[in-house]
């Protein structure tokens, strides 16, 4: 039986799940590729930890040059995470015509472009099936499975963590701060947790999406990021009482010659599958013109399905380099000469419905200036609910809004905000009815 050489970079977590999946289910990937997937190298600066799973010592090495410049090794695997030195390694191997599987997603939001092109100049594949969403084959179904469609809308919960955190507050009325306390003792939650819970870790994500979907290089500056920090209970309580939960949600789609890139705290229906989707889970809906609406639901992170992801990948390019299909389908599934600078519309120029909660002084007269303001600014309210009764500390009075212009929505909120009836930064959320209007 043939062979094909791996070189593996990186042994933490994801790196000891692909080695288990590779030992554990070696019968069932020889039957399906009629080759064996051998494991030539292993490199990481930490060689001695016993990472719980056995591995030959003679593969293992602190030099990655190593892997990169052994002619035998034919698909290298990185799993370092982060730019340097994962990029410069990326871009060697690929140079040293290898091919390449990488699970690094904010290299790849940041510095794609470059990387998909010396894949495609050097005639040889690049996997990343496990940037976005951990296990759940989101990568292959649109670059694949949805390629005769113009994709229109994709809307993802992309972020185990923020996932895990708004659903334990939704569920059990707590604070954001202590939820994420808790969420990082559990090990559910990063020490430094500020990639996931500020929507970074999502904009990386929803940056490959966006790519993939409309065959364009998109600048992750221009990526809107609002976080969850901002949460809180009595928002998810006052969303729960108009019919919507509320979810950290990647958004990209197109609108008019521009597309849509953001991240942000989202009020779905609470019959919209998404609501639906609790704890560490992700979920990434696509919409597509011909398919219509599609949701894939799994697991986001951890050793084994990031790991699927990764073995899955390399199963693909190995079935290409045994069959001469090197290249089938471009990195994109676009061909490079049609790939574009996206334009991208800047959040202000938007169009939602939105929740916005005022604290404003319970006393008569004071919700016909807000409406007044909100009516001056071409803002139409559907709905509207005030809280308690002659409190000190103000009282809550929220406003559900019709579609409108983000510009708007800003403009008189900054009105707003100045009343002296007014007693705190009001709260924005978007609402996010997506195309079931
Ligand atoms: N930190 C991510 C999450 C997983 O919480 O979902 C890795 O992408």
């Amino acid at each position: 039986m043939k062979s094909i050489n791996i070189g593996l970079l990186g042994f933490g977590t994801v790196g000891t799940g692909v080695v288990k999946i590779l030992q554990q289910n070696s019968g069932v990937i020889e039957k399906r590729l009629g080759a064996k997937l051998n494991l030539k190298w292993i490199a990481d600066l930490d060689v001695e930890r016993d990472r719980g799973v056995k591995v030959d010592k003679n593969i293992l090495t602190k030099d990655a040059s190593k892997v990169l410049n052994d002619p035998e090794v034919n698909i290298v695997i990185e799993l370092i995470g982060g730019y340097e030195p994962a990029k410069s390694f990326i871009l060697q191997a690929l140079k040293n015509k290898k091919h390449v599987v990488t699970a690094n997603k904010a290299l790849l939001a940041k510095n794609g472009s470059e990387i998909f092109e010396t894949a495609s100049k050097n005639n040889v594949d690049i996997g990343f099936e496990a940037s976005v969403g951990g296990g759940i084959p989101i990568i292959r179904a649109i670059k694949e499975g949805f390629t005769a469609n113009n994709i229109q809308s994709v809307y993802g919960i992309v972020n185990g963590t923020c996932n895990y955190i708004l659903s334990k507050m939704s569920d059990e009325g707590r604070p954001f701060n202590e939820v994420l306390k808790e969420a990082q003792a559990l090990g559910f939650a990063e020490a430094n947790p500020s990639l996931d819970i500020d929507g970074i870790d999502s904009a990386h994500k929803v940056t490959i999406l966006a790519s993939l979907c409309f065959g364009v290089r998109v600048d992750f500056d221009k990526v809107y990021t609002e976080g969850i920090s901002r949460i809180t209970p009595i928002d998810i309580n006052f969303a729960r009482e108009f019919g919507y939960r509320i979810k950290l949600l990647a958004i990209t789609k197109r609108s008019g010659n521009e597309i849509e890139v953001r991240v942000h705290p989202t009020m779905t229906r609470e019959d919209n599958p998404i609501s639906k989707v609790n704890g560490v889970l992700n979920a990434i809906e696509i919409i597509g013109d011909a398919v219509g609406e599609n949701m894939l639901i799994g697991r986001g992170a951890g050793d084994m399905p990031t790991g699927s992801a990764v073995v899955g990948d390399v199963i693909e390019i190995s079935r290409n380099i045994l069959n001469g299909g090197v290249n089938r389908v471009s990195p994109l599934s676009f061909l490079s000469k049609y790939i574009e600078d996206a334009k991208i519309k800047s959040i202000s120029n938007i169009v939602s419905e939105y929740y916005i909660r005022f604290s404003v002084l319970d006393k008569p007269g004071v919700l016909s200036k807000i409406s007044g303001i909100l009516g001056n600014n071409s803002i139409s309210i559907s709905s509207v609910i005030q809280k308690g009764r002659g409190e000190k500390g103000g009282v809550p009075l929220v406003v559900m809004t019709h579609s409108a212009k983000e510009k708007d929505i800003q403009k008189a909120l900054s009105e707003i905000d100045k009343l002296d009836v007014v007693l705190d930064k009001s709260v924005l959320i978007r609402v996010e009815n997506g195309e079931r209007g």
